[in-house]
């Protein structure tokens, strides 16, 4: 029999997102990242952007400016230790302090595991999982000398349950929410919350940028195969949750900061919960929910072999 405890009841300081927030988005050059940074530039936020394409965030910047915030767009590759600590370094120097740290570069990859290439595997963990080291070490203390912040993590829901020839970047998403279990016993009992959102699929250039080849053209017509499989099987069609634009996402992620009593996993698309906690209940039943498309995507995988 265990003993009772009560519950550590943490007195939270609000998070609310203005003037005086400083804000790191990883990934701001496009989709998801880019909605945040204007999010925030409505609440007239100072932002830190950083990706690899600088012209990009370079843009982005005089549009936070115009908006009201402020910027510092900053080229860093998110997979370079140096690289992220420099950043950081220089985000310190400009705005004084960092109160939210938003991990949200990423991208995925098309093989087969027979295909999955040592290069392929080291790619997608360096960038949706080391990298998270890379930039919370650096932010983490000076979060601590406030004993105020919040670290967001974009898993994804592919961190918690599997698709078909992405099992590198699936396994990279799922050390991501391992990151953020970790982190999250290490800040119990302080005011720093981390947050893990899963998204399914979200309408952004992340389906089409991925290493080898675009991962949304084969999830595409592994869709349309689904539909006669599950005719021929007379199975019920996989559940699919509708896509959502990055915007939604990024009003969903800052909802999630600003509401001290949110969930710390969101997720942000109907039913990516329920699918999320049967793979860990009966992975073989939700592998059988799933067959249609799956099957399907493995049809289109062997066609473009
Ligand atoms: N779209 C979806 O369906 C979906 C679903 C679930 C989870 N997610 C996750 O959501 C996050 C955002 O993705 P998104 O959908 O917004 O896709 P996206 O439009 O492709 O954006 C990805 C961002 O990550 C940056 N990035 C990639 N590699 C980088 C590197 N080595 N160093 C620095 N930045 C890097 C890219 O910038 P540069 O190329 O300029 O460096 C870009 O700004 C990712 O973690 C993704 O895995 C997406």
């Amino acid at each position: 029999m265990f003993a009772r405890y009560e519950l550590i009841t943490i007195i939270r300081l609000n998070m609310i997102i203005s003037q005086d927030t400083t804000i790191i988005i990883t990934g701001a050059s496009s989709g998801i990242g880019y909605s945040l940074a204007l999010q925030c530039a409505e609440r007239k936020a100072k932002v830190a952007l950083l990706a690899r394409r600088f012209e990009r965030l370079s843009e982005l910047s005089d549009k936070v400016y115009e908006m009201g915030g402020q910027a510092l767009p900053i080229r860093c590759d998110i997979t370079k230790s140096k690289e992220v600590e420099a950043s950081i370094d220089a985000i310190i120097e400009r705005f004084g302090t960092i109160d939210i740290l938003i991990n949200n570069a990423g991208r995925g990859y098309t093989a087969s595991v027979e295909h999955t290439t040592d290069e392929d595997i080291r790619s997608m963990f360096e960038v949706n999982a080391f990298s998270l080291w890379y930039a919370t070490r650096k932010a983490l203390p000076i979060m601590r000398i406030h004993n105020k912040g919040t670290i967001v993590t974009v898993s994804s829901v592919a961190g918690r349950m599997g698709f078909p020839f992405n099992s590198a970047y699936v396994a990279a998403k799922h050390a991501a929410i391992g990151f953020h279990a970790g982190l999250t016993a290490e800040l119990a009992g302080t005011n720093i919350r981390s947050l893990v959102i899963c998204p399914d699929g979200v309408e952004t250039e992340w389906a089409q940028v991925t290493e080898n080849a675009p991962i949304g053209d084969l999830f595409s017509k592994g869709i349309r195969y689904s539909r006669e499989i599950a005719r021929e099987k007379n199975m019920p069609l996989s559940p699919l949750a509708r896509m959502k634009s990055p915007d939604d996402i990024a009003r969903i992620i800052i909802e999630g900061i600003e509401n001290d009593t949110s969930p710390l996993d969101i997720f942000t698309h109907e039913g990516s919960y329920e699918r999320s906690v049967l793979a860990v209940r009966d992975r073989n039943e939700q592998v059988n929910a799933m067959y249609p498309l799956y099957a399907g995507m493995q049809k289109a995988y062997s066609e473009n072999k």
